[in-house]
Formats: C-alpha cells, structure tokens, sequence
C-alpha cells in the first residue's frame, strides 16, 4: 500500500546522522532543555529569519502558550477556521476562552478576510491564522484587520514549515507562530515536539516562562505555568533533519506539479489546489475535493493507493465543540469535511508511486 504519508522513509535516508545525533544525546547526560534545544531554538529561528523560537512540548502547546503568553484567558474570543486540526480549537479551550469559528475562501482553503472582519467584536482577544495543508493564508488581509482593531495574530504554522508568503517565510508574520514537529510534519521528530516563534523579546521571556512552571528562575514561580519542554533528543534529530527542510518541500511541490498535470483536465469531478499567487504553499498534504470521497478511496485502497481525510468532521461540527458553532453554520468549510481527500504525499514519494496512484485515479469511475 502506497500510504498517505511515509515519515519513516526519511528517517531511514539519514539514518547514520540521526544515530549519531542519539548517541551525542546518550552520551551528554542532559535529555530536557539542554545543549541541543538551544541549538536547535537558535538555528530554527535563523531558518524561519526571526528573533528566536522556543522549543515546547507538542504544536498543541505551542498554541496554548503563545495564546497564554498574549494573555487570552476566560471571556476572551479567538478567530479561527473550524477547518483546522482539533488541536488549534483545543488550545483556545484550555485558556478558558471562546473559538469563534469563520469560514474559508473556497479556492484557498483559508481563513477567508471578510468573515473575520466580521467575526470581530469588542472581546476579540487573538486570530489564528492556519496555514492550512501548506498553504500560505492572506496574510496582509488578516494584519490589516488585525492593525485597524490591535489585535494580535497568531500563526499555526503546523503545516507549513518553511512556506513563503511573498517570499518571506511564514511563521514571521503573526506576532506569535507555532510549530509542530509531529513526525509527519514537513519537519518532524520522532515523537511529539513543537516550537512557539517570534520577534518580542519579552514575549520570549513569558513563553520560556509558560513552559516550565512559571518559574522566573529555577524553582521560583512568579506566574501559573505548565510543563511542556523540547527533549533533547528530539531536539537533536530536528536538527539533522531542519538542513533537508528545502529540498523536501521542493520534492513535495514537484509531487504536486506532477498530480496537478496527470489530473487536472481528465474528465474526473475533482478539485484540486489552486496555489496563491506570490506565495510557495510545501503541501504539507496534497488534499482533493470529490463528491465521490466514499467510492473513490474504496478503489484506491483496491489499487494499493492509500488515503486519508483532512479532516471529516469540522471544528464546530465535533460535540466538544457543539458550544462554540455558529447559527448558521459554514458552508465552505463543511463542503469540504465532506469532499476533501488527501493523496500520498511526502518528499520519498517516487515517481513510480505517484504514477500508479494517478493511474489508479484516472480508472476510476464516477457513479452516475
Ligand atoms: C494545523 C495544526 N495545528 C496544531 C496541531 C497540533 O500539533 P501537535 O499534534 O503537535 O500537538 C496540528 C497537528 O496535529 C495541526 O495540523
């Protein structure tokens, strides 16, 4: 089976650097927040062209503590697309404050400007702009909003390490930009691990804060913190892998040009991305839009051909979150829980392998 995504198969090509980056670790006696975190911190705020980033626990806690750090908490409201892995609506809820769910530009796939302007209201504390499945969000848009009314952005960048946006890179755009390292990401360990970015440097003192206890200096907590640090071996391997980050997101893309020429035009019901203009979306996933979802990954699995979906059910469309939807619902957004489909995508994709998913694609026949 041809799967979705294939992290092992990166692992596996820098095999002998990640067993001595291990064993660097095995042998430093220091496994949390150490030599290799500030490294790692250091060399990925210099990749992303910001002042610093701070390595946490998981992306998920990146959000939450940058939401903490911009002290979002209980009455607060927090702009954000519902097409969106749960976490980032997670986050909101573990500050105690309120997602307030917009929708998408269709083509896109991005928080669409219009509906957060008009999501605003006097308790807006933060906007999270997901850059959703590598995808680069209209980011002067949603600044200019967030200008005219003081509030602050927030990049959730869990899916697009090292994209562009009028060729700067985002995660240096909100005041705050969050990371997830999970090991399928563009930039992956082999466990969880996450990174909060930025420009502020006091905002850098409350983010390092946040993460371990509150504590101002060791053992004295000025402020409510939490536990969420960056292992040092993690941190190690993330930096083995940060150096290929460029040439596996320009192999991710290539995949892309190959899917978008072999499909587009081939008499099947299907959307495929439309990149934003000026910008470098890394696919992150490669997601398609079919009224046919259901069949069609049946037939892919019969072919060897995995898929997967991103995501089937919405944000607001989950019973955790049944608090949080909006009267009238999104329409955008949940035509694309029920169509969207991801197709394998990730850098050692070969080109064998693409061209029988393709092919598997192309036999594939529409119900009528
Ligand atoms: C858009 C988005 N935000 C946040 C997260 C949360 O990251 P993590 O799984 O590392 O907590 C993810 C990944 O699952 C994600 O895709």
């Amino acid at each position: 089976m041809i799967p979705v995504a294939d992290p092992s198969a990166q692992v596996k090509a820098l095999r002998p650097a990640i067993d001595a980056a291990i064993a660097t670790v095995l042998d430093s006696g220091r496994y949390v927040l150490g030599a290799q975190v500030a490294a790692f911190e250091s060399e990925f705020a210099a990749y992303l062209g910001t002042a610093w980033s701070a390595g946490v626990g998981n992306g998920t806690d990146a959000l939450h503590i940058a939401l903490r750090a911009l002290n979002v908490g209980v009455g607060d409201e927090v702009i954000m697309p519902s097409m969106t892995a749960t976490a980032t609506g997670t986050a909101v809820l573990q500050c105690g404050a309120t997602p307030v769910f917009v929708d998408l530009d269709a083509s896109t796939r991005t928080m669409d400007p219009i509906a957060v302007e008009r999501a605003v209201t006097a308790r807006t504390k933060a906007i999270i702009a997901v850059h959703l499945y590598g995808q680069p969000c209209d980011l002067d848009a949603l600044l200019a909003i967030g200008r005219t009314h003081n509030i602050p952005l927030i990049e959730d960048c869990a899916q697009s390490h090292g994209a562009r946006y009028r060729g700067q890179r985002l995660g240096t755009f909100g005041v705050l930009a969050c990371f997830s390292f999970y090991p399928t990401k563009n930039l992956g360990a082999i466990g969880d691990g996450g990174a909060v970015a930025g420009s502020d440097a006091a905002l850098l003192t409350r983010v390092r804060l946040l993460r371990e206890y509150g504590w101002s200096t060791r053992y004295h907590s000025t402020h409510e913190g939490w536990n969420s640090r960056l292992d040092e071996l993690q941190a190690a391997i993330l930096r083995v892998k940060l150096p290929h980050l460029d040439d596996d997101n320009a192999r991710r893309r290539a995949h892309a040009a190959r899917y978008q020429q072999q499909l587009q035009g081939r008499g099947l019901t299907l959307t495929l991305p439309v990149e934003r203009a000026d910008s470098e979306h890394v696919y992150h996933l490669y997601a398609v839009e079919t009224p046919y979802r259901e069949v069609l990954m049946r037939h892919l699995a019969a072919r060897g051909v995995g898929s997967m979906v991103h995501y089937p059910l919405a944000i607001h469309q989950q019973l955790a979150f049944a608090p949080y939807a909006p009267a009238g619902g999104l329409p955008v957004t949940e035509r694309l829980a029920q169509q969207t489909l991801s197709l394998p995508m990730y850098p050692q994709l070969t080109r064998e392998q693409q061209e029988a998913a393709c092919a598997a694609m192309l036999d594939f026949e529409e119900p009528r």
